[in-house]
């Protein structure tokens, strides 16, 4: 069976971009994959500077990813932190990868400057580091992943076939697998960016847990254009086009032929906040309901953390023989 894995940051909120662009495809994969999802919990540490935070949020984030529909029994949940192996091969892959490679990481180069005259990490350097050992631990053939993390999945690949080709045969290579419907969703105040948590202002982001009157109020105030005719066009309609792509994901109606069906854009803004809020309104109760059994979710991530322990510990083990370390008796 093809073997899957991907991470997610524990911000304790995912957004419709998060949700379109890769969660919902998590879900679905679980019916012909053996599935590996992991709560990147050391990979937030690059630029985490609130201290005691950080537990509630994977918590949440957990219950989110169960609620979305991930489910415990056909799918291995956990938190990175759970399993040293992940810090471990984190390491074995930073001595693969050269600081040339990480330079040119477009990841890297905008976090930083957006952190200019502030600390930046050496762990916000070597991130990809990490993530490639977070895929290559488990043997994924494929990484479901929004198109932004492209280049993340690349060095992967990258860093595997070098591992191999000095230490011999030791890392499946990754394929960077992105879901073909509603992956790009755009802010709703400026269409033209990819909606994300780290934009200033939040009226152009909606959050699966968001109150329904806040996302329909935000779809109401959603930037378009001066025009009045309703067409799918995101060049040059980019606002009008992203609530269609966003209704299609909904709806499983293609966004042409839901422009056919609108003659102004009041209605398509109506109806694209309620469909959203039909989307969200079972998970948000089925988040209340896991988090209102903290013991049991606790329970959940033990067993994912206990399934993903066994893989990657054999794997860590397979790239310490391969390198020729000196085993522990
Ligand atoms: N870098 C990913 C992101 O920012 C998160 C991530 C960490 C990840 N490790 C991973 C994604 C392994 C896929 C596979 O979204």
């Amino acid at each position: 069976m093809t073997r899957v894995l991907s991470g997610i940051q524990p911000t304790g909120e995912i957004h419709l971009g998060n949700y379109f662009g890769a969660l919902r495809n998590w879900v679905t994969l679980q019916d012909r994959a053996d599935a590996f999802y992991c709560l990147v919990d050391l990979h937030a540490l690059t630029i985490l500077d609130e201290p005691g935070v950080l537990a509630e949020r994977t918590l949440r984030q957990a219950a989110i990813l169960f609620a979305v529909g991930l489910d415990p029994l056909r799918s291995t949940v956990f938190v990175q932190s759970h399993l040293p192996e992940h810090n471990q091969l984190g390491w074995v892959m930073e001595c693969q990868a050269s600081v040339g490679e990480l330079s040119r990481m477009t990841q890297f180069k905008d976090k930083s400057a957006r952190r200019s005259g502030e600390h930046i990490s050496a762990g916000l350097f070597t991130y990809p580091a990490l993530q490639a050992a977070d895929i290559l631990m488990y043997d994924a053939d494929e990484v479901p992943v929004g198109e932004d993390q492209r280049q993340h999945i690349e060095i992967t690949r990258d860093l595997a076939i070098r591992f191999n080709s000095r230490f011999g045969e030791t890392f499946v290579l990754p394929t960077a697998v992105h879901p073909a419907a509603g992956a790009r969703v755009m802010d709703l105040q400026d269409p033209t960016s990819k909606m994300s948590k780290s934009t200033d202002s939040d009226a152009g982001l909606v959050n699966v847990l968001d109150d329904p009157a806040v996302i329909l109020r935000k779809f109401k105030r959603a930037v378009t254009d001066s025009e009045t005719e309703v067409r799918f066009d995101r060049a040059t309609k980019p606002g009008v086009s992203n609530l269609l792509e966003i209704l299609s994901a909904c709806t499983g109606v293609s966004p042409a032929e839901l422009a056919g069906r609108y003659h102004q854009y009041g209605p398509l803004k109506s109806d694209t906040g309620e469909a959203v809020v039909e989307l969200v309104r079972p998970v948000q109760q089925r988040y209340h309901d896991l988090l209102a059994d903290r013991a049991e979710l606790t329970r959940m991530l033990r067993v994912g953390a206990d399934r993903a322990q066994a893989v990657a510990s054999a794997t860590l083990a397979r790239a310490y023989a391969a390198i020729g370390m000196l085993p522990r008796n």
